[in-house]
Parts: C-alpha cells; sequence; structure tokens
C-alpha cells in the first residue's frame, strides 16, 4: 500500500520517508514530529509498524486542525469536502476565493482542506498578515472525493488512538523527550528562514534552534533532522555546527526543475543529519552519500520489504 496523504502539501517528505524510515532503530516507544507539515514521515512509520505512539506539532494550528480531524472524524471531513467540491462546478474560480476568504475568517478545517486541494502546486502561502493568500490552480478541481475519503480513512487507521496532536513551538515538544523516543525534525527551509516567509506560517530563529539540539543530546535523545540542500555547487542555509557531532547524509534526490529548464545537469541533494546517540544505536557502517536518483525502486523495495 502506498502511504495515504490526504494533505496536499508542498515540500511534503512521503517521496523519501522510506529513506528516513531505515534510520530508525528498533523499538521507538514514541515518534515526535515538531514540524509535522502533513505529518508525512509519521503516517509513513505507522504504515511500518516503526513506532508505537506518535506526538504530531506544528505552529501552524489550521493544519493541526486539519489533521485532528482527519485522523477522529474521517467521516465527517470527508462528507464536507466532497459537499465543497461539489458544490465548486461551474463557479471553481469565485468559488475558491469564496472558501479562502472564509478560511481567512473561520478557519474551519474542511476549507483548509479544500484550498490546499485546489491551490498552485499544493503550495501554502501567507501574506504578511497571516492571511493565507495563495492562488486556485485552474487546470485542475482538486482531488476526487472517492479519492479524498480513501485517503483519509486509511490515516485515520494509521494513527487513531495512538496520537497526541500539539500546536506550539518546536521548543516546548523537544523538552518533553526521553532516550526512547526518536525525533524526526524536519524545519522551515532556512534559506527562507524569517519572520516574512511566506511558506510557512513561521519561522525558526537558528540559535534556538541549535540550542535545542543541543540540550537533546545532553539528555541522549535520538533524533534525524531535514535540512537544506545543494543544487549542483549551490548549498541552501549554514551547515550544522561540528559541536553538535552529527553524522550527515547528502541524499540525491533528483534533478533539479530549474536546471532542466536550464538544460543542465545539475542534481539535487537533501541533507539528513543523524544524531550521535541515534549513530550508537544504529550499529551498522552509515554511509555519507545515498541516491534516490538513481535506484530509487530499490531502496524502496529495501524498506518497504
Ligand atoms: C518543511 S515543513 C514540514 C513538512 C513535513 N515534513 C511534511 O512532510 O509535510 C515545516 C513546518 O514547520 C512548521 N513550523 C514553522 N515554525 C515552527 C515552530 N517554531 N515550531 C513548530 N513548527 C513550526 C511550519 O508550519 C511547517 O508546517
Amino acid at each position: 500500500m502506498k502511504a495515504p496523504q490526504p494533505i496536499p502539501y508542498q515540500g511534503s517528505k512521503r517521496q523519501i520517508a522510506p529513506l528516513i524510515l531505515s534510520y530508525f532503530p528498533r523499538d521507538v516507544n514514541r515518534l515526535i514530529e515538531p514540524f509535522a507539515g502533513s505529518a508525512a514521515v509519521s503516517i509513513a512509520a505507522s504504515m511500518r509498524n516503526k513506532a508505537k505512539y506518535f506526538i504530531i506539532n506544528d505552529i501552524n494550528s489550521a493544519l493541526i486542525d486539519l489533521l485532528e480531524e482527519i485522523v477522529n472524524n474521517p467521516q465527517d471531513i470527508s462528507l464536507r469536502y466532497e459537499k465543497l467540491w461539489l458544490e465548486q462546478s461551474g463557479k471553481e474560480k469565485e468559488f475558491y476565493n469564496d472558501i479562502r476568504k472564509e478560511f481567512n475568517k473561520t478557519k474551519r478545517p474542511e476549507h483548509f482542506l479544500f484550498v490546499m486541494a485546489r491551490c498552485v502546486k499544493g503550495a501554502i502561502r501567507y501574506n504578511t498578515n497571516g492571511k493565507f493568500n495563495q492562488s486556485p490552480d485552474n487546470r485542475r478541481k482538486g482531488k476526487r472525493p472517492a479519492n479524498m475519503s480513501k485517503e483519509i480513512f486509511q490515516c485515520s487507521e494509521l494513527l487513531k488512538n495512538k496520537v497526541s496532536f500539539y500546536c506550539t513551538d518546536f521548543s516546548n515538544i523537544l523538552e518533553r523527550a526521553r532516550g526512547n523516543d526518536l525525533i524526526y525534525m524536519d524545519p522551515p527551509y532556512q534559506g527562507t528562514c524569517n519572520a516574512r516567509d511566506s511558506r510557512y506560517y513561521s519561522g525558526i530563529r537558528f540559535e534556538h534552534f541549535i540550542d535545542s539540539l543541543d540540550s537533546l543530546n545532553n539528555r541522549n535523545v535520538p533524533y534525524i533532522i531535514s535540512y537544506d540542500g545543494r543544487t549542483g555547487n549551490k548549498r541552501y542555509g549554514f551547515d550544522l555546527p561540528d559541536e553538535l557531532h552529527l553524522h550527515k547524509v547528502d541524499v540525491e534526490v533528483g534533478r533539479s526543475t530549474q536546471a532542466t529548464f536550464l538544460g543542465n545537469n545539475d542534481i539535487t541533494y537533501e541533507t539528513l543529519y543523524l544524531s550521535k546517540a541515534l549513530a550508537a544505536k544504529l550499529q551498522t557502517g552509515l554511509q555519507r552519500e545515498v541516491s534516490l536518483y538513481n535506484n530509487q525502486m530499490s531502496l524502496f523495495n529495501q524498506n518497504y520489504a
């Protein structure tokens, strides 16, 4: 079964989730996602029984409300999405604009799901006043209700009764982590990590993030971080400091769209950092570079076997 993804989310880690799961130690008590977004890694981890319990957090309350509805009230949210999807017929563009306005007023989960399903590239964008301002993709109507409902129910099945949701700054969540948990962190991209980043609801301060990682190291809590990357020789964001003693893995994910457009062969890499406590638990020799580009299938077979 392919991992369900009811929330269409640009930047979701669903594609590289199998690789991320391959770094999970045995017997993870709680998988903690402080920057959950669409919770793609928790969903994939539950599908492969990689953790007993899940803590899902994001600073964006609308995202957390929607995830909670999907997990705890799958029937209701499926029906409300279907109603909106059918109502748009013949007036798609105006209807999208009305629902987006309504979402900005009331933050209702079904409105959020609808605008995300219909907006350009599933890319969340906010203006400086915190209002969702992404335009509709006029070539698509959004995921069909039957498919949406199927993914919602699958997701609910995977997480129901084994998840707690939070909406707070990541650092409050990290304080509660213990040595038999595993934390997966996918913070906002550093290249645009500031208060005016319109891709995500909020940015984080680099020093604050580093202090939190240092505290996890002192408490021997294992963690994995997805952190910026590079295209060709162009690197995004700062490297994480050596003092944190992290094991860095460059993951070759493919050719960048921009490079393809410009006719060159630049390959895009994402970086994963594994904490020292995690590397010690894994015991096997850890590679420095992994390719998803040339041998995606073998990687998938290996990890989903
Ligand atoms: C790169 S996205 C995560 C994508 C996710 N891995 C997925 O597969 O969908 C980063 C997330 O961090 C959240 N975020 C930003 N600042 C935060 C903070 N200070 N504390 C918690 N979450 C934060 C954003 O709202 C965004 O959803």
